[in-house]
């Protein structure tokens, strides 16, 4: 590794799925293509990453949708990164998704990306690349209703307690968002996961699988951070909102990789 380049440079985007929830308004196509305001929702993840210091990706998606993806994104060289693709045979959980990277992280800590999580903020993901010395991380963001989710539940000395996904009756008030980083043992753990209630390997079970050996270090995230899961309707809508809103006050950097770029020395100023 390059010095100065962050402890760990590569990440998985997940961009595939069957995106059930947001039918009406992807017409069955893939959600993560979808305009989210003025930029493909799959942007917004990346923009986030390549500011974050991340310069080499995999994106993993349907067999159906990667050439669409191979169009918008290329080789990533117009943004100076590397991008590469794999597809997934089926649906098979945000867990089945990411074991396709097993080969592109060659035995090397990878940070995991949702595609349909739209970050505005500072969540601190540099420093925890930079930091990071192994079994897994996780960002949780304080949410009223967080039953959506994955949620984590802390003692009063701040230690986490328990970790669930989509919990009926949440033990706690965070729910973890779609930004994961992990040691190169996330590939054995997926293999040793089983099918979920909804059939999908969750990936809260392999966060869970860390948590049981004490190798899980899950990051709270103030309230001063927009995090959102624009998978459905309402939440897809209230990201719009909040990229508009954005725009309005100047922000053109959400959701924009060559902005990114340029704000990490990747591009140089003028582009
Ligand atoms: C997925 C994860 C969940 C996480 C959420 C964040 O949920 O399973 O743990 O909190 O993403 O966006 P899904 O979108 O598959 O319901």
């Amino acid at each position: 590794m390059e010095a100065g380049v962050s402890g760990v440079d590569r990440a998985i985007i997940l961009a595939g799925g069957s995106g059930t929830r947001l039918e009406e308004r992807s017409g069955g196509a893939n959600k993560h293509l979808l305009m989210l305001h003025d930029a493909p929702m799959v942007l917004y993840p990346l923009a986030q990453a390549i500011e974050a210091g991340l310069t080499r990706f995999l994106l993993v998606t349907t067999r159906e949708a990667l050439p669409t993806f191979r169009a918008l994104l290329g080789d990533g060289a117009k943004w100076g990164v590397t991008i590469e693709f794999a597809s997934q045979s089926r649906p098979d959980g945000v867990a089945g998704a990411l074991a396709e990277g097993e080969g592109f992280a060659a035995g090397k800590p990878c940070c995991v990306l949702l595609g349909d999580n739209i970050t505005d903020g500072d969540v601190g993901l540099r420093e925890a690349l930079q930091d990071f010395r192994g079994g897994a991380e996780v960002f949780a963001f304080p949410f009223e209703d967080p039953r959506a989710y994955a949620v984590a539940a802390f003692s009063s000395e701040g230690e986490l307690v328990s970790l669930e996904e989509k919990p009926a009756v949440p033990r706690g008030s965070w729910a973890v968002g779609g930004i994961y980083i992990y040691d190169a043992t996330a590939f054995d753990r997926i293999r040793g996961i089983a099918p979920s209630s909804r059939e999908e390997r969750e990936i809260t079970d392999l966060n869970r699988s860390y948590f049981a050996e004490g190798l899980l270090r899950v990051h709270r995230v103030g309230g001063h951070v927009f995090w959102n899961d624009a998978g459905t309707p309402g939440s897809f809508d209230r990201a719009v909102e909040h990229v508009a809103l954005a725009r309005q006050r100047g922000n053109l950097r959400l959701g924009n990789p060559a902005r990114a770029a340029v704000e990490v020395g990747l591009l140089p100023r003028e582009e």
